[in-house]
């Protein structure tokens, strides 16, 4: 059964109040449930977010023959039943992040194959990056039917791989192939955010040889086994801190947000604080406060690879900017399908002219109206139902399964500071 969020507006009042953990990553989870493929013993991993994308990893490492024991946010996994590269079609095609699996499987059983990766209409979504290095690494990219087969019965071998455009999973894919591989891989112009490093870091403490860690370029040797020596924790999510200090600036008289890394959302700060917000930031922690009446300007702002601005922040400060005072103007130079949910906003009272598919300008502020929305992908799905918490009046958000794709009980966690969200059946 479908459901749906009612929300009653708050009328442009800064009124929440309190404090809010923020939970591991989505995108950090993911890929270190796909590294649990690579070690020869159970991966335990803590802090683990409740979230509908990490059930639908879980199913598909089950189906593929590994074990998952869950234990709340903790959970362990034994990849030792594994004895096939084929991934199931269905789940693959409906989850973005199964294409980061492709990269263990290949080094680990010498074949994989898989249907083109699923996930958010936010674009084109190619894999290019991927083929192309797996065939610099030795494999045979075959198409069959619909789906992508990828041999390498002799394993992988080292290669020097510059990827055209910095790409978070193509990095990560490519790192764990190279890590079970034969000789060394250079991979160039990397991707660096968190979740990579972090992911290198773990590959590294299981046994891995990678240089170069955090840097543009990794230089990584092959080893024959990786061994996880400790439970390994999932990084905060700096999306969700990212969104949660977002509501904070729009919404809140005073906002905590705990169990963050505040330094991985440094371009955030640095622009909320130069747009007027006060912001305090302690070692894990980041209080946001208003006072009656204040204004917040508006700026220029393009999305970029970490440590820039991340896309999948795009669209909740789109809603910010509709508050703030001036005209402000965003380039979201990562996907071109990414501005597309700005109409809906107009439809609420924002004021965006959408140039084209990668520029908008946004003239504030602009009180917003309640309305019906539907949500279209994660990131522009919460950026909804932050609009339709400062809106007059109140909004319906349905599909929601692509809310709680990201976000855990995101609801509960909101009223929890004042607002009222009910999760209903539609
Ligand atoms: N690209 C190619 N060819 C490839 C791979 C990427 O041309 O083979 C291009 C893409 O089309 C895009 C650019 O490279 O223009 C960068 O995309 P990237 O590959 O970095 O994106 P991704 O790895 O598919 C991850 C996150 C996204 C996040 C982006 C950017 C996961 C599972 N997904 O996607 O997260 O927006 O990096 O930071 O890690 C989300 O969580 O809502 C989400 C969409």
């Amino acid at each position: 059964m479908a459901e749906s969020f009612v929300i009653q507006g708050l009328k442009g009042e800064r009124v929440l109040e309190g404090e809010i953990p923020v939970r591991g990553a989505k995108n950090h989870a993911l890929k270190m449930m796909a590294a649990s493929i690579l070690c020869d013993a159970p991966l335990t991993l803590t802090n683990v977010p409740g979230i509908e994308d990490v059930a639908r990893m879980n199913e598909l490492l089950e189906k593929l023959g590994a074990k998952v024991t869950q234990n709340g946010r903790t959970l362990t996994i034994d990849t030792s039943g594994i004895h096939t590269g084929a991934m199931d079609s269905t789940i693959a095609s409906r989850l973005r992040a199964s294409v980061v699996a492709t990269g263990p499987l290949l080094t680990r059983f010498g074949e994989t194959s898989f249907p083109h990766p699923g996930g958010d209409l936010i674009g084109e979504r190619p894999i290019d990056f991927f083929l192309e290095g797996f065939e610099k690494m030795g494999a045979k990219v075959e198409m069959q039917e619909r789906e992508y087969k990828i041999t390498a019965p002799n394993g992988l071998a080292g290669a020097d791989i510059f990827f055209r455009w910095v790409s978070v999973t193509a990095t990560e894919t490519l790192m764990m192939a190279a890590v079970l591989a034969k000789g060394t891989t250079t991979l160039r112009n990397v991707a660096m955010e968190p979740e990579v490093v972090d992911l290198a870091e773990f590959l590294v403490s299981a046994g891995a040889k990678i240089s170069g860690i955090g840097t543009p370029t990794l230089v990584i040797e092959g080893v024959s086994k990786l061994t996880p020596q400790k439970p390994h924790g999932v990084v905060p999510d700096r999306i969700e801190t990212g969104s949660f200090l977002i509501l904070g600036a729009l919404a809140a008289k005073k906002l905590r947000i705990t169990d963050c890394e505040p330094e991985h959302v440094r371009m955030l700060i640095e622009l909320l604080s130069h747009s007027g917000v006060h912001i305090e930031v302690e070692e894990h922690a980041i209080t946001i406060s208003n006072g009656v009446g204040d204004e917040h300007r508006a700026m220029t702002m393009k999305t970029h690879e970490y440590p820039g601005f991340p896309t999948d922040l795009q669209a909740p400060m789109v809603v910010y900017l509709t508050q703030a005072v001036g005209e402000s103007r965003v380039f979201e130079t990562v996907f071109e399908g990414r501005l597309n949910y700005t109409q809906d906003l107009v439809r609420m009272g924002a004021d965006i002219t959408l140039w084209n598919p990668h520029q908008a300008s946004i003239k504030g502020p602009t009180p917003l109206r309640g309305a019906a929305l539907e949500s279209p992908d994660i990131r522009a799905g919460l950026a909804f139902l932050i609009a339709a918490l400062i809106a007059d009046g109140e909004s319906t958000l349905q599909n929601i399964y692509h809310i709680d794709r990201g976000y855990e009980k995101i609801e509960e966690r909101f009223c929890a500071l004042g607002a009222d969200i009910k999760r209903i059946e539609s």
